[in-house]
């Protein structure tokens, strides 16, 4: 979905100062519009879409300029930071890394990488496991899609296809762009030529079978939509493998657990594999270290990313032995993947994450903010279509009174009066508020921060935008 680019004008702000939120300038900072035109002007305008703020310092859960403004930040990057942005230990292990003269191995054995794929293999969900590191998300679900046809086509050389699902999102490169069924221009590529499928993500409220908000989508739904590709000749025996987010991104609903047991059953019955993509969801975002814990089914294969290293770019691909074995050595590696410096950011953040119970403070903490903006969904229950979530990993739903459509016009003008007020929050252009601090902030900063949000709805729900 096109995001509309904020004009570089500044406008005045009202003095904010608590403990964590200070706004002291106009926004955008007038001493910052030079800098950032240049940068609009060097990068294409799909990078535009984020409030004009030019990040200077990240540091926990506080995002400052150096003009002297400081947000709490709701957004943790983009779901990156998980231990909080610049985490001392963290910073500690890539200095030690930079320190040693050893920048870049490939896939030459490394101590780095292997202490980081030891301590993966013991998070796994599954015995035996084995991984591979990359850089991205969209390189990992690249790599897990590359593994999925393979087994396929040991079976049948037919059996390669792959089934996603609408309203999820996998990444920008070709087979990820394919499994995303988000708002973004896919017309670029023709999905069913290469046997890519998609069927909708089971949710509830927006089910094609009329389920709802209390009822969630189940076995009939899921078989409903296979139905539905047997009667466009797409069979089980076509069918390789299955990604999906176990909890996505966008719209935080968790597939629910009957759906996936059918999934599941249906996936194992037919030699189909499955991949949880939980690049944005894992490491602890959910509440739990995996989103998938959630639906109580266990995938073949897992892909990691973001929140695992908080900081420089390290992605995975987890799956059991005899899966990740089928490449013969050199048909599967990237040259940056096990990066050292990265490998140790990820290795100390996995620490992190740890030794201090972060996975528990984000079930805690997401709880009260999911009761927290429960109550505001009661206070303005035609704007807010409902509240999803578990952990720190929630949407606020937002939905126009005369329409019922998304409220997309709504939802960005609160973002931008949000960071006027000293809450980092991030542009969806999908009528969803996203709520995703870093696991570590403190329980009365984001009250606060949901305060600042109630405040803005206050002023913008009814206001034209
Ligand atoms: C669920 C999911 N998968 C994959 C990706 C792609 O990751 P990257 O941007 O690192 O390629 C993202 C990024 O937002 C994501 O949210």
């Amino acid at each position: 979905m096109a995001m509309a680019i904020k004009e570089l004008r500044p406008q005045p702000t009202s003095p904010v100062q608590s403990r964590w939120r200070r706004i002291v300038t106009p926004i955008p900072v007038p001493a910052s519009v030079p800098l950032i035109d240049r940068l609009r002007a060097a990068e294409p305008v799909s990078t535009s879409g984020m409030p004009p703020i030019l990040w200077h310092e990240a540091e926990g859960f506080l995002v400052r300029d150096q003009f002297g403004n400081q947000w709490i930040d709701m957004t943790s990057g983009i779901v990156v930071a998980n231990t909080g942005h610049a985490h001392p230990h963290i910073r500690a292990a890539i200095h030690r890394a930079a320190d040693q003269p050893l920048l870049a191995t490939y896939s030459f054995p490394s101590q780095e990488r292997l202490l980081l794929l030891e301590k993966l293999a013991k998070l796994a969900p599954f015995p035996d496991a084995k991984t591979i590191l990359f850089s991205s998300g969209t390189e990992a679900n690249e790599c897990a899609i590359m593994l999925m046809r393979r087994h396929g086509q040991r079976l049948s050389p037919d059996k390669v296809g792959i089934l996603s699902f609408e309203g999820c999102y996998h990444g920008r490169t070709l087979g990820a762009g394919l499994s995303s069924g988000s708002n973004q221009p896919t017309d670029w590529i023709q999905r069913e030529q290469v046997k890519h499928y998609q069927i909708p993500f089971p949710l509830g409220p927006h089910c094609p079978w009329g389920c709802g908000r209390d009822k969630p989508c189940g076995e009939s739904c899921f078989h409903k939509c296979i139905d539905g590709l047997a009667q466009r000749n797409i069979r089980p025996e076509h069918i390789a493998g299955i990604i999906v987010e176990p909890v996505p991104g966008w719209a935080t609903y968790p597939m629910p657990a009957a759906y996936a047991r059918a999934l599941s059953d249906w996936a194992g019955d037919n030699d189909i594999l499955v991949c949880f993509d939980e690049v944005q969801s894992g490491c602890g975002r959910s509440g739990r270290f995996f989103a998938s814990e959630h639906v109580g089914t266990v995938p073949d294969l897992v892909t990691l990313g973001k929140g695992l290293s908080s900081s420089l770019p390290v992605s995975a691909v987890i799956g059991p032995r005899s899966l990740m074995d089928q490449p013969a050595p050199g048909d599967m590696s990237s040259t940056h993947g096990g990066n050292p410096l990265c490998a140790a950011a990820a290795l100390a953040n996995l620490e992190v994450i740890e030794n201090e119970n972060l996975v528990e403070a984000s079930a805690r903490i997401g709880q009260l903010v999911l009761e927290e903006l429960e109550q505001l969904q009661q206070e303005f229950p035609r704007h807010m279509l409902s509240i999803q979530g578990r952990g720190l990993f929630i949407t606020v739903h937002l939905t126009r009174p005369d329409s019922g459509m998304p409220d997309t016009a709504l939802g960005d003008a609160i973002v931008h009066e949000a960071v006027r007020r000293g809450v980092m929050l991030f542009v969806t252009g999908r009528g969803f508020l996203k709520i995703s601090p870093p696991l570590n902030i403190e329980q009365e900063a984001v009250l606060e921060a949901i305060g600042v949000i109630r405040d803005c709805f206050l002023e913008l729900k009814d206001q034209p935008v």
